[in-house]
């Protein structure tokens, strides 16, 4: 049973479209919509657009496109079912279970009950391996603190997690499922992690929901982490985020390692969390803007570590957070920085904490000599193009302020420098943006609708009847006399049409949520469509011209088809002008 179309509208007509976004994106009215930055491509100039008058969103960059479902399945990569459910608890209303959502839910619940059966017993073998115990213990790290967070160990050998999960009912692809077991290439299962050091992933709600797993010497790769599964997305969770919730005024320090958390913890910095081996996303930086106002970010000093710093700064940003960096002079990371110089100077270097950009400033000073007068060129040079990138002219002003003092210089000339490479920045900005526009608009409706290009006189007329019946399903009698979906020429637009057909004949009204069976991107495409309904009238008449127009398409194509020369297909065409 699907959930029902009635349901589908009560809760389309509850959430407001511009609220949704805008708690994703920064948005800012324009006419009677709003237009931000899209958040499916990287673009500086905003071309994403919320109508707030139909609902519905469009990027005219990447024609990503939709209604508040389509939006959520997009952001949350959520399928529709799914992106269902988390619009309903948003304004509480509960959804109408159905078969699969039970099944897929009773299979969730299933392999958090796994995990946990495999987590108490990887606790159970460190107790009785000394050798892993040591290591932890070498590593600094208190009885307490290997309770607290569960630690265990995976012994060596191919299959001992597996037998004694076998004992306690599970199967082997169950076990499998939950990322703790692989299959060879003779279909043979084997345990995922042998001879590692293991720290389950807790989620906030306290469920296992995967693990990683440190090997106890150099050989590589020296951490391994659970494989998604359907508990556990690596993009989407951050280790210790149970423990980091709700501490200290809203601040969360991020770190690289599960090591580094594990050390911050224990030296009772319960606010750290790290991401599991990948590059921060954007998903994690807006987990994290749920639990936290600011994030310290906490990275290896090495070079890595500092590219990481600015893309994580970034991002954090965008998702509305403070950003602030930890300096750690001496250390490669917070761990190392823990046992060599304590927690005392951990915490006095986390209360000065430099902002982002004079943490940017300090950076781009090292190595520089700023009594020397071509140093100092090129510090003013660098903090120019740093202020350049700063949103707000207060910001501006203050940091221009700032540097200019301590190099003695005047501050207008550096802010003056710093706008102007801003505005040649927008420009460069602007011009990239639209390149990437025409490309993005070429390959996304070139994907969906591959036919598009070659029928481009016959897609636009069918375009046009969609758009028409999408306004007027009781023109729908009419049409579907003269037309049928197969006299569409376009296999994309031949779907679309038949959607809407079902949902007429069904006594509903089309509508963007009634695409349930198009992938996301299709329902941008099917939106970019729609929104060229304002250039018709919507009159019967143009319907009917609509319609003429494909079928000379049509008769155009087949002629073309069988061979006939371009004045031969002239005088085909005029025939059967006439004959009409
Ligand atoms: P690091 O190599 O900086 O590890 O990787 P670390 O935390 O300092 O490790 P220790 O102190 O030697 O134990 C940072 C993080 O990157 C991921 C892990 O999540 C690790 O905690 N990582 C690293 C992997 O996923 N795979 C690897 O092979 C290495
Ligand atoms: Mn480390």
């Amino acid at each position: 049973m699907a959930i029902p179309q009635s349901f589908i509208e009560e809760l389309k007509s509850r959430v407001e479209i511009e609220d949704l976004i805008g708690g994703y994106v920064k948005l800012r009215r324009q006419g009677s919509n709003l237009t931000g930055l899209c958040p499916f491509h990287s673009e500086k100039s905003p071309s994403f657009t919320v109508f707030v008058g139909s609902q519905s969103y469009y990027c005219f960059g990447c024609h990503a496109g939709g209604d508040a479902i389509n939006f959520v399945r997009a952001v949350e990569h959520l399928d529709y079912v799914d992106a269902v459910k988390f619009l309903a608890d948003r304004v509480g209303m509960t959804v109408p279970q159905e078969e699969g959502a039970r099944e897929n839910a009773a299979q969730r619940a299933d392999i958090l009950e796994l995990n946990k059966t495999a987590a108490r017993w990887f606790h159970e073998q460190l107790r009785k391996t000394p050798q892993a115990v040591r290591y932890l213990s070498g590593r600094g790290l208190s009885e307490k603190t290997i309770l607290h967070f569960g630690l265990g160990y995976a012994p060596e050998g191919w299959d001992n997690l597996l037998r004694h999960l076998e004992q306690k009912g599970y199967t082997k692809p169950d076990v499998k499922r939950a990322g703790l077991a692989a299959v060879n290439q003779g279909g043979r299962y084997y345990d995922y992690f042998r001879g590692r050091i293991m720290f389950p992933i807790i989620d906030v709600r306290g469920n296992v929901v995967g693990f990683g797993g440190r090997v106890l010497d150099d050989s590589k790769p020296k951490y391994l982490n659970s494989p998604d599964t359907p508990v556990f997305k690596k993009s989407r969770s951050l280790f210790s985020l149970c423990n980091a919730k709700g501490t200290r005024e809203g601040q969360l320090i991020l770190a690289e390692g599960y090591l580094d958390v594990i050390s911050l913890y224990q030296a009772g910095f319960a606010q750290a969390v790290a991401t599991l081996g990948t590059a921060l996303t954007s998903e994690q930086a807006r987990l994290m803007n749920r639990y936290a106002k600011e994030v310290v970010i906490a990275y290896d000093m090495d070079e890595a570590g500092r590219r990481a710093t600015q893309r994580a700064s970034e991002l954090l940003t965008a998702a509305g957070l403070k950003v602030r960096v930890l300096r750690l002079d001496g250390a490669k990371d917070p761990d190392e920085y823990l046992r060599t110089h304590g927690p005392e100077r951990l915490r006095a270097q986390l209360s000065r904490t430099e902002g982002y950009v004079e943490y940017r400033l300090s950076q781009a000073a090292v190595g520089l000599d700023l009594q020397d007068a071509a140093g100092k060129v090129s510090y003013l040079k660098e903090a120019a193009a740093i202020l350049s990138q700063l949103d707000s002219p207060v910001e501006r002003d203050v940091y221009a302020g700032r540097v200019a003092a301590q190099l003695g210089v005047e501050k207008d000339n550096l802010l003056t420098e710093a706008n102007r490479l801003r505005k040649s920045d927008r420009k460069k900005a602007q011009q990239q943006d639209i390149v990437q526009q025409q490309r993005l608009l070429r390959s996304g409706v070139g994907r969906v609708d591959p036919d598009r290009a070659r029928h481009l006189r016959a897609s636009r007329a069918e375009e046009g009847i969609l758009c028409l019946l999408y306004d007027h399903p009781d023109y729908y009698d009419e049409l579907s006399k003269e037309l049928s979906p197969d006299d569409f020429v376009t296999p994309f637009h031949r779907r679309v049409l038949v959607s809407m057909a079902n949902a007429i004949e069904m006594g509903e009204r089309p509508d963007l949520s009634g695409f349930r069976e198009f992938s996301i991107e299709e329902i941008g495409v099917i939106q970019g469509i729609l929104l060229r309904r304002e250039r018709f009238s919507g009159t019967r008449e143009e319907l009917r011209e609509l319609m003429e127009t494909l079928q000379q398409e049509r008769r155009r194509g087949a002629a073309l088809q069988h061979g006939m020369d371009d004045e031969e297909l002239r005088r085909y065409l005029q025939s059967m002008g006439q004959r009409k």
